[in-house]
């Protein structure tokens, strides 16, 4: 039965990982998969992530099954970080499932599309996250590429992103990164989602907004911007949420699936349908990271210590982002690195090439994906000046 599969490649993401962990040397920096890291490069339980465990332990009194949706408050609460006290939520125009991560939440939405519109088109932006299209590809849906990325400037294709969205058949669907672009740090700009919302109802595409870091970038509202105003302006929207990197809850595969119809009947009855997907896939999400945000967000001081913690997650990213730009002009690195300092999130490209990047890892133990990724929470106080040293000695030579 297996004896012609040959071994599949390692993960981009996921397999760098892996190659970091078997390496030794004491000045080894890992800025490849996107986890928050402290100061000491560990990844911390939040504080209301442990005394919303304590609670959880102490309040559960059953194990039985929950259901393909999830946690019923889970998906209240995580419907209103994502999108607010907005209308649409008020007029039950809203289906939200509990998934388990995000990546759950993308495919089961995949899933959908390819049962309600089986000949649509999926556009990614031409840089995205680097599981996107195989997630997508799995659910067998088509895809295509619109300009998003300049690699050159280091901004957004603003005017060529429209004139591409502008030609997007009707019944297409739009993927968008709501904050925190991964992998660029390139973000939509506030004024331009009006201009999306517009193309979308003029062509008739669905856009489908990914937002896996809200609260990383400026703050849960700002982060949360364009969702919020596709959600007033268009009939249907698709919106998928993560609780990995706000909660930290990674290992505990958190995330919501949200669908916004024209009615609450076409709601409820699109939302019955990516329950069958549900259902054939993974039959329910798991209970405890979903429990554990349902307390932190619906208990009033739980709430007030995560914002606390969620703004010093960002903050210490921020301070990085600077941190990297004065460091490697100090390094002598002979090239400007003040967009690092423009973007948002966990990440930004280096703009470096294959062979320099392999030198970083061989030579320098810096571990970056191969398309230069690097994440920006990798780094810290005490590996800056190696980094640093690092980076302006591979440009050099
Ligand atoms: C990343 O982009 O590094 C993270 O979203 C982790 C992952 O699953 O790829």
């Amino acid at each position: 039965m297996f004896e012609h599969l040959q071994t599949a490649p390692d993960d981009p993401i996921l397999g760098l990982m892996a190659r970091f962990r078997a390496d030794s040397r004491a000045e080894r920096i890992d800025l490849g998969v996107g986890v928050f890291r402290d100061a000491d490069g560990h990844t911390p339980i939040l504080d209301c992530v442990r005394a919303a465990e304590q609670m959880r332990l102490a309040e559960e009194t059953t194990k039985t099954y929950q259901g393909m949706a999830g946690d019923a408050e889970f998906n209240a609460a995580i419907e209103s970080l994502a999108l607010g006290d907005h209308a649409v939520l008020r007029d039950r125009r809203v289906f939200t499932a509990q998934t388990p991560g995000g990546t759950a939440a993308l495919r089961v939405a995949a899933d959908l599309l390819k049962r309600s519109r089986p000949d649509a088109t999926l556009w990614l932006p031409d840089s995205t996250w680097a599981n996107h299209a195989a997630v997508f590809r799995a659910a067998g849906l088509a895809m295509r590429e619109f300009p998003y990325y300049d690699a050159a400037k280091q901004t957004l294709r603003g005017d060529a992103m429209l004139a591409a969205l502008a030609e997007v058949p009707a019944n297409d669907v739009v993927v968008l990164h709501a904050c925190c672009h991964n992998p660029s740090g390139v973000d939509v700009p506030a004024e331009l989602w009006p201009a999306i919302a517009e193309l979308a109802l003029k062509r008739g595409f669905l856009p489908f907004i990914d937002m896996a870091y809200q609260g990383f970038g400026e703050g849960l509202d700002a982060d949360a911007h364009g969702p919020r105003l596709l959600a007033e302006r268009l009939p249907e929207l698709l919106l998928a949420t993560s609780c990995s990197k706000n909660f930290g809850l990674y290992r505990e595969r958190t995330g919501a699936i949200s669908l916004l119809a024209a009615n609450p009947a076409q709601a409820a009855a699109a939302g019955s349908v990516l329950l069958t997907g549900v259902r054939n896939i993974y039959s329910m999400p798991p209970a405890h990271g979903a429990a554990l945000v349902a307390r932190i967000l619906t208990r009033p001081a739980l709430r007030t210590q995560w914002l606390q913690e969620l703004a010093s997650m960002r903050e210490r990213i921020t301070a990085m982002r600077t941190g990297a730009v004065a460091q490697l002009a100090a390094a002598g690195a002979n090239r400007d690195f003040g967009f690092i300092a423009r973007q948002r999130g966990m990440f930004s490209f280096l703009g470096l090439t294959p062979a320099q990047i392999t030198r970083l890892r061989d030579e320098f133990a810096v571990y970056m994906l191969d398309s230069s990724r690097i994440n920006i929470a990798g780094l810290a106080p005490r590996n800056l000046p190696h980094f640093a040293h690092a980076v302006a000695s591979v440009l050099r030579d």
